[in-house]
């Protein structure tokens, strides 16, 4: 049989761990065996072993092994595949900087623990939010490891895009191709109607209604993550699962034809996006490779919005350079 793929999730008692782990354990990845390599911090070991002792109890067939504990270069050694989830939260009277300052010494260590020890194959993904931040920060972190294999998670908001549109147009989710959000996993993103498809039709075209574009749509994807703690009590969790899910196959297995993903990924200037920022952008994606779609016209609403988004995402670069994190 296939040596298994070893993959690690940070966070893993947490809210979306317990949803991800199910999920990658009954073959989201595909037929390879999976190996879960789970860090969490030492006050929460105890809860991830009884989530470990839940994943035992479903006897899943593609589970080859799954090791737990609190120490990144031992949970890390020989990782192909790393799930960056855990992160810590904004505390009561936590002002933005202790939250990048906190964030960013969790993903300086994880940086450096991958860099030490992970697979050469590595891909590392980040859920942990400010998502897009705390890659730049692991992956500026790891010297040794080549820029592409970073990339922040923007798939939910892309799902969440589709969904929207779906519920707008009236097509299924699978007629709708060419979606792209850009920027910041944050309220300034940008998701793109104007290079997305319905049933093959511009789907700024399709729905004909620039108003329900720039103030329906736009805000209800970019708040929907408000929108569910409102309704739940607690942040999105199962589709954040799903999205991490999502991006990961389609990272290691492909895009498919005829379409594109968004992924945050190491800019190199494309767009006008700073290079070096961590930003969605539309990606395909093959054999574990990514790149960026070339040639899409930006017209001026558009623009702008790029622009603020990546104004944003500046900004928090410059403030973990002041703080020394990168
Ligand atoms: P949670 O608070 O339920 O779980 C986070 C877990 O991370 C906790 O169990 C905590 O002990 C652990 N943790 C903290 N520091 C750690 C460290 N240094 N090493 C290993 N584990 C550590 O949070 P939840 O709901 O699972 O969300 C996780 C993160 O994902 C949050 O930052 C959240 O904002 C983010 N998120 C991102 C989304 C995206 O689309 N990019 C969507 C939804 C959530």
């Amino acid at each position: 049989s296939p040596t298994p793929l070893k993959v690690a999730v940070t966070g893993a008692a947490g809210q979306i761990g317990y949803s991800l782990l199910f999920r990658l354990a009954s073959g989201a990845l595909g037929d390879r065996p999976i190996e879960l390599r789970l860090l969490e911090i030492e006050p929460a070991l105890k809860t991830l072993e009884g989530v470990v002792m839940e994943l035992d109890d479903c006897a899943f067939p593609g589970l080859a092994g799954i090791e737990i504990g609190h120490e990144a270069e031992k949970v890390f050694e020989g990782v192909n595949l790393a799930l960056l989830v855990g992160a810590r939260p904004r505390g009561p009277g936590m002002e933005r900087g202790d939250l990048l300052e906190a964030n960013g010494a969790i993903f300086t260590a994880q940086g450096k623990a991958l860099n030490a020890v992970a697979a050469d194959d590595v891909r590392i993904g980040v859920t942990g939010n400010p998502a897009n931040t705390n890659a730049l920060i692991a992956m500026t972190n790891a010297p040794d490891i080549d820029p592409s294999r970073f990339s922040a998670l923007t798939r939910l908001d892309h799902n969440r895009a589709i969904s929207q549109l779906a519920a707008k147009t009236g097509a299924s989710v699978t007629e709708i191709k060419k979606m792209t959000i850009w920027g910041n996993h944050s309220a300034t993103q940008y998701p793109d109607l104007f290079h997305a498809e319905v049933r093959g039709q511009n789907a700024a075209e399709a729905v004909g209604d620039q108003d329900w574009l720039e103030n329906t749509f736009i805000p209800t994807v970019a708040k929907r993550g408000a929108a569910i703690i409102d309704a739940r009590g607690s942040s999105s969790a199962a589709s954040a699962a799903s999205a991490t899910v999502d991006a990961a196959r389609d990272w290691l297995h492909g895009s498919a034809q005829d379409d594109w993903v968004s992924m945050a990924v190491v800019s190199d200037g494309s767009y006008g996006v700073p290079e070096g920022l961590i930003s969605s952008f539309p990606v395909t994606t093959k054999d574990g490779d990514w790149k960026i779609v070339q040639g899409l016209e930006i017209d001026d609403f558009s623009r702008g919005r790029i622009d603020a988004s990546t104004a944003e995402l500046a900004e928090e670069r410059d403030a973990v350079k002041g703080l020394g994190l990168i």
